[in-house]
């Protein structure tokens, strides 16, 4: 790795963090990750498929791993994630062969499942995980109460977002507690999305911060729209943490490179600069921004939405500085 150039520990106000499997915490990977990252979050494992795959047999390898790691090194950890519709296993919303449904003791038998893994999971890292990604991705601004239709809502409605919290909190109160989502800095979504926290705030639900996860690209959406909503949910009083950012090459689904153009790198480049001017500018209200993943040899881009070339984060495949890199460390 380059020794000779600045930490981005150095970048004021805010952690800065970076998404890692266990290969990143091994050799020149993991001196990359030390010598310029302030925090963690696993990408894969501490998401129900991993760590429960089966009732009540918890598989905690990899999470067990990280977590040592992170507190050897001094790294902060988020954990990343203990509700969401997608990487859970299936036994999770059945009944045998047959899905819960919303009847009475449907619900409760999904809110019990809930409850004995945010009990096991948090527990058995309280203290050493500082912040939990405790709900993830549950708006969808296109119906008409805001709220995604997964198997979670469909059974509970919002009481697994309460039940989540509450436990979560009880089990580890010193714990930042965290709701997640993607788009929030689309108008609609964001506007859905707020309301989803100001409810939960009034309600009493200890949601402590929001996560904007923030998968952009190169051109989508404008900077100013990602101030709008730190901008809006200040007015909140809730803490706020930029959860998951990336900087696809691609404006589309479709397109693919064989090689990335050097002028689309420094484009890139560009516009981590002006998306972190804006997180400079809104340090206040921003504890942590962190990127989905340590280096471009890494990225869950490369197979989605489609298998393809697509170098998003600030180091390339050999863990080189690329201009991305310097648009986050040169504020000038
Ligand atoms: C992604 C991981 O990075 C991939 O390895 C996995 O195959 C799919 O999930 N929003 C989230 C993250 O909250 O958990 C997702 O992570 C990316 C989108």
């Amino acid at each position: 790795i380059q020794a000779d150039i600045p930490s981005l520990k150095d970048v004021p106000s805010f952690d800065v963090g970076a998404a890692i499997a266990r290969a990143q915490t091994l050799g020149e990977h993991g001196k990359l990750l030390t010598k310029h990252f302030d925090s963690v979050t696993p990408g894969n494992a501490l998401k129900w498929d991993a760590t429960e795959p089966r009732e009540g047999e918890f598989t905690f390898a990899e999470s067990d791993h990280l977590v040592d790691y992170a507190t050897e090194h001094g790294l902060k950890f988020r954990g990343h994630t203990l509700a969401w519709h997608s990487q859970t296993p299936d036994w999770v919303f059945k009944d045998g062969d047959r899905s819960l449904t919303a009847t009475p003791e449907d619900k409760a038998l999904l809110l019990r499942r809930l409850e004995s893994h945010v009990r096991a999971v948090v527990g058995r890292y309280k203290g050493r995980i500082q912040t939990w990604d405790v709900v993830n991705e549950v708006v969808d601004e296109n119906q008409p109460d805001g709220m995604r239709r997964s198997p979670w809502f469909e059974v509970t409605g919002y009481d697994f977002i309460r039940t989540a919290f509450r436990v979560a909190h009880e089990v580890d109160p010193a714990a930042k507690l965290v709701l997640n989502d993607y788009n929030t800095e689309l108008p609609r979504k964001r506007q859905a999305f707020f309301e989803l926290v100001r409810k939960l705030k009034a309600e009493g639900v200890p949601v402590d911060a929001v996560g904007h996860q923030l998968h952009v690209n190169i051109e989508q959406p404008p900077a100013s729209e990602i101030e709008k909503t730190i901008e809006l949910f200040a007015g909140l009083g809730v803490d706020q943490q930029v959860t998951e950012l990336d900087v696809s090459v691609y404006t589309d689904f479709v397109s693919s490179y064989t090689t990335v153009p050097a002028e689309v790198l420094a484009q890139q480049g560009y516009r981590y600069k002006e998306i972190f001017d804006v997180f400079r500018r809104q340090a206040s209200h921003l504890s942590s921004v962190t990127v989905w993943g340590l280096a471009d040899d890494g990225t869950w881009l490369s197979s989605f939405p489609i298998t393809r070339l697509n170098p998003p984060l600030l180091f390339d495949d050999e863990l080189q500085a690329k201009p991305a890199y310097w648009g986050v460390a040169d504020p000038a």
